[in-house]
């Protein structure tokens, strides 16, 4: 079913106002405040909308977040079934210390349709649109690299690739760089990170390496839209992660899943900028006014824009 285009504007309401509560607390260094006042907004906003919505990627179970929990029913319960997906603040070190790349996310689809990505790491691979088999999680990096380089008809030196600076990262970075591709290294958020393959003015062309996986599902959501090359595999190495997976009927712990199956059908992607981005701009006060910046995105009508709003501070 196809998600109705009355919804759009309703789910960039609810992350603009999430991305206005969290900016309040830009530069405070409290990560946590930034994150709760997100949450907050984020879920009395959602329980207004007339849809029964369920939390399939939240804040964590229930005992661990009281808020947008995982399993939660949003909405007036009067109206279509959905799949929510929310990060309300990603990237909170960034909004804590007042850096660039803060954003409120969520992601919509149908009932079903959203993988319910368990609270681990997921190793991730994205390109641009690219012709089948092309690029592949499983193939060695230079593999990807060759490929990549010679479908876009670009010498390696003019490839960039975007991935988390983590010392889990030092075998891919030492070997982009002895093939003298560009590295983009990115601190924190990698939903943002991933979104740089959908347009070559970012100038990135491919996103690899380990960062969460509920962000690997919202990044897919709005890749998908933009017909990006996505797949995912969840990392499982440790038992409370392995039994968890397996409560929530994950068989085959070493699957790697395509987009289409981390996303089926039609879905919906918002995400406002709180601090300044490459891809957004953050929140800004005028007056009584708020300026906020959303990237949305909907699939089944070929949305794919960045929605400059101004709200009265009253609303
Ligand atoms: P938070 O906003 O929840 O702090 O997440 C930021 C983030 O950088 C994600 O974008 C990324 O997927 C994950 O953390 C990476 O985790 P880690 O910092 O453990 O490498």
């Amino acid at each position: 079913m196809t998600i109705d285009k009355r919804f759009i504007d309703q789910f960039v309401n609810v992350t603009s106002k999430a991305a206005l509560a969290s900016s309040y607390l830009i530069g405070k260094k409290d990560k946590i405040a930034a994150d709760k006042a997100a949450v907050d907004v984020m879920r009395s906003e959602l329980n207004k909308i007339d849809m029964t919505g369920k939390v399939v990627i939240g804040e964590g179970a229930l005992d661990e977040a009281p808020m947008l929990f995982t399993g939660e029913m949003l909405g007036t319960k009067n109206g279509p079934n959905f799949d929510i997906a929310v990060d309300p603040v990603e990237g909170t070190n960034f909004v804590a210390n007042n850096l660039p790349g803060g954003i409120a996310v969520l992601a919509i689809a149908d009932k079903g349709n959203l993988f319910n990505a368990p609270e681990t790491y997921m190793n991730k691979i994205a390109t641009g649109k690219i012709e089948k088999g092309l690029i592949d999680l499983d193939y060695p990096l230079e593999k990807n690299i060759k490929n990549l380089s010679e479908f876009k008809g670009k010498e390696y030196s003019s490839l960039t690739v975007c991935l988390l600076d983590r010392p889990r990262h030092k075998k891919i970075i030492d070997k982009l760089k002895e093939l003298k591709v560009n590295i983009k290294l990115i601190s924190d958020g990698d939903v943002l990170g991933a979104l740089y393959v959908s347009d070559p003015k970012y100038n990135v062309d491919m996103f690899v390496g380990i960062g969460g996986g509920p962000e690997g599902v919202l990044a897919a959501s709005a890749l998908d839209s933009y017909e990006c090359h996505f797949q995912g595999r969840f990392i499982f190495d440790n038992d409370k992660d392995i039994i968890e997976a397996k409560s929530m009927g994950i068989t085959d712990l070493e699957k790697k899943y395509n987009l289409s199956e981390l996303v089926k059908g039609d879905s919906l992607f918002c995400a406002t900028g709180i601090t300044n981005s490459d891809i957004l701009n953050g929140i800004k006060i005028d007056n009584n006014d708020y300026i906020s910046e959303t990237l949305v995105t909907h699939k089944d009508s070929n949305l794919k824009k960045i929605l400059k709003k101004i709200t009265s501070l009253n609303e």
